[in-house]
């Protein structure tokens, strides 16, 4: 599906479709003097129509006009905004997505949209737009015969030729933001079968490969075990496949100061290992390595994003599996930084990679690091299947992390490193033990991965909930791997 823009007059337009937004409590429902103008010259239809069909503009309304001969295209697609106040860009995105399925539910071959959201940023309602469209037109199609198609072409209008400079900056943004986030869903859709430690390994590979400035550097299992990396080999232990750990560095043009690390969780199946889960909570495990996949999609594009600060990208690759070699409930590890862990749940097994990731960040000397990962349905039980839990130990960070996340449009809320409950994760007979009783589970996991970041300022994006949908979250983001926290990066990698 190509998308342009262009400056128009919206009346001598050719598509199949022109859509139109319309925001909701304005006296005249459509949100421009421009589509005032084509009801007139309508001869005030789109009026009639949307009193007869209750259309007022709410979110995600849509409503369907004919337009006859006296007009350029056959059909008008009113879209509703919802409340002029309340307009921001995700309701754009949302708007923009619904827009599209709604097309595609037609013959329509082409569409043009006079560009959403007139009272914000240009550049800001371009790039919201282009998301909302692409991300809800994404399927995953591996394994389909049958292949969809999507539109032929959109063409976004402005009536202002000034607005053009802003609008076609946004939509080159949009489509990077775009790139990376299907490139993580592409990645979290793939059964382990075929999405194995070594397959995300070659995935890096490939990616540094296709760009200037990156490098890359993987420790396989030998290596692993001179660095101590008893966390990552641990877990491994029950899997045929061998483990990884993988280091992506990103170098701007320019000098730079900051080093930024991300950090992910790579568990590209978690049976549970011999604390083996029950078959209804395994049936969406695939989906484990879905911090991995976020720092992919974002490197995926980043020297096209080209972010002015140093970026290591950085995430562990292991499969947990039960077996004869698996880690039995109770054994104790040796981390990278030394310190023991008495594993008392196989389950828990993110904490254990992650840990061994986050020394090795440590020793970059990053000035940030950020990690991501389906860590805990405890999360999940804390904020829902659609919110990111957000834990740091630094509060202008998080602030920072939760500004991206809002602009971006995936939520994300902030819980606390709760000193009082540091205790809970202290072994008996180790250091540490990697589980900690019933009650706040998110919490107490974050509170482990703290013993492994000594003072650097760090925050842990729990992504158990949103990172996969088990049912649509929003019109575009379906069922399926969503590629949250891959945009939030992005946008907070951009604001140095
Ligand atoms: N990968 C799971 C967490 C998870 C749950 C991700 C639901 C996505 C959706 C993690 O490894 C896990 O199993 N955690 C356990 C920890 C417990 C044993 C302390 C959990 O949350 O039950
Ligand atoms: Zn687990
Ligand atoms: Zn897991």
């Amino acid at each position: 599906m190509e998308i342009h823009i262009r400056k128009s007059d919206l009346v001598s337009e050719k598509s199949d479709v022109l859509v139109l937004g319309v925001t909701q409590g304005k006296q005249h429902f459509t949100e421009t003097n421009a589509s005032q103008k084509i009801n007139e010259l309508l001869g005030d239809v789109l009026t009639q129509i949307a009193k007869e069909e209750s259309f007022v503009g709410k979110a995600n309304q849509t409503l369907w006009a004919r337009t006859g001969h006296s007009f350029g295209t056959k059909r008008v697609l009113l879209v509703g905004l919802g409340k002029a106040e309340e307009l921001d860009l995700e309701a754009v995105r949302q708007a923009s997505a619904i827009a599209l399925s709604t097309i595609k539910q037609t013959t329509a071959k082409t569409a043009c949209f006079l560009l959403f959201g007139e009272s914000l940023d240009v550049k800001d309602r371009t790039q919201a737009t282009i998301e909302g469209m692409r991300l809800s037109d994404y399927t995953y199609s591996r394994y389909k015969k049958e292949k969809k198609v999507s539109l032929k072409s959109i063409d976004l209008l402005v009536l202002d030729g000034r607005d053009l400079v802003a609008a076609r900056k946004g939509i080159e943004v949009a489509e990077q933001f775009v790139k990376g986030t299907l490139f993580a869903r592409d990645l979290v859709n793939t059964p382990g079968l075929h999405m194995s430690p070594s397959h995300l390994v070659d995935e890096a590979k490939r990616i540094v490969k296709e760009q200037k400035q990156l490098q890359i550097r993987v420790f396989g299992e030998a290596q692993l075990g001179k660095m101590g990396a008893g966390g990552i080999l641990g877990v491994s232990q029950g899997s045929v496949h061998d483990s990884y750990l993988v280091h992506m560095t990103y170098k701007p043009a320019g000098k730079t100061k900051k080093r930024i690390a991300i950090i992910g969780k790579g568990v590209t199946f978690d049976s549970g290992g011999l604390s083996l889960k029950p078959a209804d909570y395994m049936m969406t495990m695939k989906c484990d390595m879905a911090g991995a996949a976020d720092v992919l999609g974002v490197f995926s594009v980043i020297a096209a994003i080209a972010p002015k600060v140093e970026v290591h990208g950085i995430f562990a690759a292991v499969e947990n599996m039960p077996s004869g070699n698996a880690l039995r409930p109770g054994d104790v590890i040796e981390m990278m930084n030394k310190k023991t862990v008495e594993v008392l749940n196989t389950d828990a097994e993110g904490r254990l990679i992650l840990a061994d990731a986050l020394v090795y960040a440590t020793k970059q000397k990053p000035d940030v690091m950020i990690d991501l990962a389906t860590l805990t349905g405890a999360c999940v039980v804390a904020l829902g299947e659609e919110v990111t839990g957000v834990m740091s130990n630094t509060p202008a960070l998080s602030n920072a992390i939760l500004n991206a996340a809002a602009s971006a449009g995936e939520k994300m809320w902030e819980l606390p490193l709760e000193k009082r409950y540091q205790k809970l994760v202290k072994g008996d007979i180790a250091d540490l033990k990697n589980i900690a009783g019933r009650w706040g589970g998110a919490l107490t996991a974050g509170l482990f991965l703290q013993e492994f970041v000594d003072k650097t300022p760090w925050a842990h994006l729990d992504i158990a909930g949103p990172a996969f949908a088990e049912r649509d979250y929003s019109p575009y983001e379906k069922k399926g791997a969503t590629g949250h926290g891959v945009r939030t990066l992005l946008k907070y990698l951009l604001s140095f």
